[in-house]
């Protein structure tokens, strides 16, 4: 969220206001049955599904966290995570609720214009889903599109749901019944359902764009149309028909399905991604609300993050084609690059999950889906399809393909898991593989040095040579990717932080030490930064700083030693600093010495020698 917008909307002073006056407690008790224990309440997360509380609310600081999920904030992150509400909703929300009033904003002519065509737009869309459905359930020209849902075994009740409908033959039908709702032509064409022809002499002439077609609705979380999809019925081409994208409507930002599913995936607690529309309504109408359609493109960055909203984890059900195999491996990596579980499921003896279902049944596809394979086993399994590897080159080969993705996952675990597997698949010691992956991740780092430094960039990520496994990268913010940090300075950062939380009087030592850039994770640095300006606590920022300052506040940790502690993080850091400036000084001479500056390599190489020795 962009916190400058923000600002423009409604003062500083007033969002504090809303803050102090709301009470965490009660409103999460909304949500969440809460149980005091000690100063804090605990109850069962809802965000991700669990058995026993590890979702946790402190009353005094006004936070939760979950130490399940690692989600965290405060009172308005909840609700924005909650209710998928945006910043300013929420504080809209809970100031009314609380009896803050904000000030009335002053719209622009522009926005005015702006909200009045939206306003249009939806109207118009509206309109037309009734007239299309209207013929689809009533009329005797509907007659060709009850007899394809019948056929495909779409009921009423389902045809109600997703808001169906049938657009007839002929050119007119949709331009004369708006006409008569004082719709214009030319509105229809902005709203992407009529084409507009020049035709010689006379001006333009103005036709339907779905004619004889079965028509989806491509509905908002409001249950809004906001689009049309449209099939023929028989097998000519092009199969489907869409809604032209406009200002108001980009396809790449919607997901079919998701006026269900919105509340379905965080039911579920996951996501099932599948191609088509008739696969999202047989597997809702199966009893997977969770099931969404990215709309006939390659799934976008921004579905990726709409999912987020809702889940952790998202299963990839595309066509059992090879062009499915390679959507879903593109689909897992973006889902992957925005902080997502990505597992990837292959449906057999089915072209698509509607079919499956309508083969097997249930329970064989409930079967199927807890067969899912994360998206490294997937990737393997293909790359290995055709071809398994026989020789140890071959098997190398196949280990460091796969080590840019298993590099990628953050838990140290689950990791392990895949170097194992691979181990166990390609007959090789686990030793062997891990060392394979590990000089990936060496020569990676030493890539992204060097052009960090062509880019005259200071070099942020100080990567570790011996103890790889204890490398770390703190909460996956898809928005900003991180640089690998040591354990050990992301837990002295930490500790550093919870006693400046606690005790602001060691601020003046810290900056005196280390300065007041240091920090190497960047929720760390905002937090501070804040700390440092006098700002108290930030009341909106990124989920990542909110939630990461609410577990700092929520961890238990012994900080009765304050004064040892803070010298010993402290202490920590600047070693790791020294280690990382040489470093540094290695990646830089040796990029000198490629390029034939010996000179420079060599006055390089003494100045290592003497921070070693000074220890700097
Ligand atoms: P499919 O060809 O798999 O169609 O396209 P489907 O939805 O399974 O249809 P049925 O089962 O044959 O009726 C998958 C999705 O790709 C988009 C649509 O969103 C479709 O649901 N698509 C496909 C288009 O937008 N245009 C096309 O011409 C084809
Ligand atoms: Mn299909």
């Amino acid at each position: 969220m962009n916190n400058r917008l923000h600002e423009e909307f409604i003062p500083e002073e007033i969002i504090e206001e809303v803050r102090l006056r709301t009470d965490i407690v009660e409103v999460i008790s909304e949500y969440v049955s809460l149980q005091r224990k000690g100063k804090n309440y605990w109850g069962l997360c809802p965000f991700h599904s669990e058995k026993t509380p590890s979702f946790s609310v402190a009353a005094e600081k006004q936070m939760f966290y979950c130490f399940g999920c690692n989600a965290g904030g405060n009172v308005f992150s909840f609700v924005m995570k909650k209710e998928n509400w945006s910043f300013l909703e929420s504080v809209q929300n809970l100031a009314n609720r609380y009896g803050v009033s904000l000030p009335e904003k002053e719209l622009s002519p522009y926005e005015r214009e702006e909200n009045r065509l939206r306003r249009r737009w939806e109207e118009i869309h509206e309109l037309a889903t009734g007239y299309f459905q209207n013929i689809l359930l009533s009329l005797p020209e509907g007659e060709p599109g009850r007899v394809y849902f019948a056929q495909r075994g779409v009921d009423l009740d389902t045809i109600k749901n997703f808001r169906l409908g049938y657009a007839p033959e002929g050119w007119d039908g949709l331009l004369t019944y708006m006409q008569e709702q004082g719709v214009q032509p030319q509105e229809l064409v902005g709203a992407g359902l009529a084409l507009e022809k020049e035709a010689s002499g006379k001006g333009s002439r103005f036709y339907d764009r779905f004619r004889n077609r079965v028509l989806f609705s491509i509905l908002d979380r409001r249950y809004h149309t906001i689009a049309f999809g449209g099939r023929v019925l028989d097998d000519s081409l092009p199969k489907y028909l869409n809604s032209s994208e406009s200002r108001f409507y980009n396809k790449g930002h919607h997901l079919y399905g998701i006026h269900r599913a919105h509340q379905g995936i965080r039911e579920e607690g996951y996501a099932l991604l599948v191609e088509g529309y008739m696969d999202v309504i047989a597997l809702q109408n199966a009893g997977f609300p969770n099931a969404v359609a990215s709309l006939g493109t390659a799934l976008t960055r921004d579905q990726a993050i709409l999912l987020r909203r809702h889940a952790q984890r998202v299963v990839l059900l595309y066509d059992s084609d090879e062009a499915g195999v390679q959507a879903a491996l593109r689909g897992g990596e973006i889902l992957r690059d925005a902080g997502l579980r990505a597992d990837i499921l292959t449906l057999n003896g089915a072209k698509d999950p509607d079919e499956f279902l309508k083969s097997y049944g249930l329970e064989e596809f409930r079967k199927s889906l807890s067969q899912a394979l994360t998206y490294v086993e997937f990737k393997y399994r293909i790359l290995v399809r055709n071809r398994p590897p026989q020789t140890i080159p071959e098997k190398a080969e196949l280990v460091i393909k796969l080590a840019p993705d298993i590099l990628k996952v953050v838990s140290p675990v689950e990791r392990e898991g895949y170097e194992r597997f691979l181990s166990l698949e390609l007959g090789l010691t686990l030793e062997a593989v891990q060392r394979e992956i590990a000089s990936q991740e060496q020569k990676k780092g030493k890539k992204e040095r060097e052009q960090e430094y062509s880019h005259q960039k200071q070099v942020s990520s100080g990567k570790n040579r011996d103890n790889i496994k204890d490398t770390i990268i703190c909460q996956a913010d898809a928005a900003q990717p991180q640089p690998t940090v040591y354990l050990g300075v992301y837990r002295a950062e930490r500790m550093l932080l919870r006693l400046l939380l606690e005790d602001k009087v060691l601020l003046p030592r810290v900056i005196e030490k280390l300065g007041e850039s240091f920090w190497k994770l960047s929720a760390h640095q905002q937090i501070f930064n804040f700390l440092n300006q006098d700002g108290g606590l930030p009341a909106y920022g990124n989920e990542t700083v909110q939630s990461c300052l609410a577990s700092l506040l929520l961890e238990e940790l012994d900080i009765s030693q304050s004064e040892r502690l803070l010298e010993d993080c402290i202490k920590g850091i600047l070693s790791t600093q020294v280690e990382e400036r040489v470093e540094d000084l290695q990646a830089r001479m040796a990029t000198l010495e490629k390029s034939g500056d010996m000179a420079g390599a060599m006055a390089l190489l003494k100045e290592i020698g003497e921070r070693l020795k000074r220890g700097k």
